[in-house]
């Protein structure tokens, strides 16, 4: 099929290489030239294991462009632009949607089909369906479950494919089918709802997940207080198939470009639609996610006092929100490095993969090539974002660069016994 993706930031590109992949004919479009020449090249501008393969293998069938006049003969139109919290609020700013859909609709062809990707607030997919029409076209949503990291599985082999059309319209379930059809016949899952379900599917999946994250964290607020271990608790509830151990890692908590906004966009959005009451407690969820970047900042401070002087290194392991990403959108490792900073702390942190989003972004914060460099001489050690590499460390080989041998582990990934037979003061959080 001809297929063209709008907007090939993250989503966009990994869902144009990944139709690409699936057999289609595709072509991205982007208002960004360099984004467009990076990805033209094979090379995708940001950090995401399997993307640059796909790019490349695929290059026969996926192009890349900034003449959205050149999507007019696809059948299939999807549309991948972000919807950021607007600046100074907690909505989505839905600039970007209006403008792919505006600068789209011209040269849609009778027949063909607009498919929403993006995140949107419940009630869009209605609100913008006529001028698609209007156009002789149709209009799905199509919501995104992709995680950073695992994004080129997830597009491929997600766990389930969502379609929101208007009631009764087949033709575009069965033009879906076929964009899918490899996906389908693997087994996956396929649900055909109206505009609304399909919007909230998206919203309410990662209200849900950010509720998790945040229930183990403030079991991590209890389990301080008590003496109580939070990384056995979540051992021992996740082993009710009803919980699920998975998203109960407690630590310094969630970030990125998705489950923050995400969450203040749906409140928003509750509360334009008159039941702001019922997505209350996700102001809660936000409150326990900040409360433990401030805590990792309480405690490091506190080791700093015990030794005496503020007027010290503290090392950060970890700026990306998460491991196997360069994505520092809302990173706590980054939000907790630049408090250390206003605190008049000298921060060293590093990154395999973020030190320069990381540096862009947090100026006051100094950035090491390597672990060691970081640590050098360093009277805390932080580690804020779990990568294999940091899990893997040796405690003993680099006891010898910091004498005061403090660690605080913002993600419990490290053995504590490991760390503590090797002369360091182990800190997790939620466990003592
Ligand atoms: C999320 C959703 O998982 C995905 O389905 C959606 O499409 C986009 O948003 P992503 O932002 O890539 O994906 O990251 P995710 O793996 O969900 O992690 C989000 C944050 O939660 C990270 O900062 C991570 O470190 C944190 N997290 C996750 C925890 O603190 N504890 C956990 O147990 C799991």
């Amino acid at each position: 099929m001809k297929i063209s993706v709008i907007g090939c930031g993250y989503l966009g590109a990994v869902h144009a290489a990944g139709m690409a992949e699936l057999g289609h004919t595709v072509v991205g479009v982007d208002i960004d030239a360099q984004k467009i020449a990076a990805l033209t090249s094979g090379r995708a501008p940001f950090f995401e294991p399997g993307v640059d393969g796909l790019l490349q293998s695929r290059s026969d069938r996926l192009r890349f462009t900034t003449d959205i006049s050149e999507v007019a003969d696809a059948e299939v139109h999807f549309i991948a632009v972000g919807t950021p919290q607007a600046e100074g609020g907690a909505a989505a700013d839905m600039r970007f949607v209006d403008a792919a859909f505006a600068s789209l609709v011209p040269h849609l062809r009778p027949g063909a089909l607009v498919v929403g990707k993006s995140t949107v607030p419940v009630g869009t997919a209605a609100a913008i369906a006529p001028q698609v029409e209007a156009a002789g076209a149709s209009l799905a949503w199509n919501p995104e479950f992709l995680r950073e990291g695992f994004a080129v599985a997830d597009t491929l082999t997600p766990d389930r494919l969502v379609y929101g059309v208007r009631a009764g319209d087949d033709a575009s379930v069965a033009l879906l089918d076929r964009v899918y059809s490899t996906t389908l016949a693997s087994g996956t899952p396929r649900i055909v709802t109206d505009f609304a379900t399909a919007e909230l599917v998206k919203v309410s999946a990662n209200a849900f997940l950010a509720t998790k994250i945040s229930f183990i964290n403030a079991m991590a607020e209890i389990a301080e207080v008590t003496g109580a271990d939070v990384t056995t608790l979540a051992d021992a509830i996740g082993h009710d198939t009803r919980i699920g151990r998975r998203f109960l890692n407690a630590g310094v908590g969630f970030g990125g470009g998705c489950l923050p906004k995400d969450i203040r966009a749906f409140q928003a959005r509750a509360d334009e639609l008159g039941v702001g009451h019922a997505l209350e407690f996700l102001d809660h969820v936000d409150q326990i996610n900040q409360r433990r970047r401030a805590r990792v900042v309480e405690l490091a401070l506190a080791a700093l006092d015990d030794q005496g002087s503020r007027d010290a290194t503290v090392a950060v392991l970890g700026l990306a929100f998460k491991p196997n990403s360069d994505d520092v959108r809302d990173s706590p490792a980054v939000d907790v490095a630049v408090a250390l900073a206003r605190e008049g702390v000298r921060v060293v942190a590093t990154d395999p993969q973020a030190q320069r989003s990381a540096a862009r972004k947090a100026p006051a914060v100094t950035i090491a090539p390597t672990v060691e460099e970081a640590i050098n001489a360093a009277s805390v050690v932080l580690v804020l974002t779990e990568w294999p590499e940091y899990r893997d460390l040796d405690p003993a080989a680099l006891a010898p660069l910091t004498p005061a041998r403090v660690v605080i582990d913002g993600r419990n990934c490290l053995d504590a016994d490991k760390w503590r037979a090797a002369g360091w003061t182990y800190r997790g959080l939620g466990r003592s």
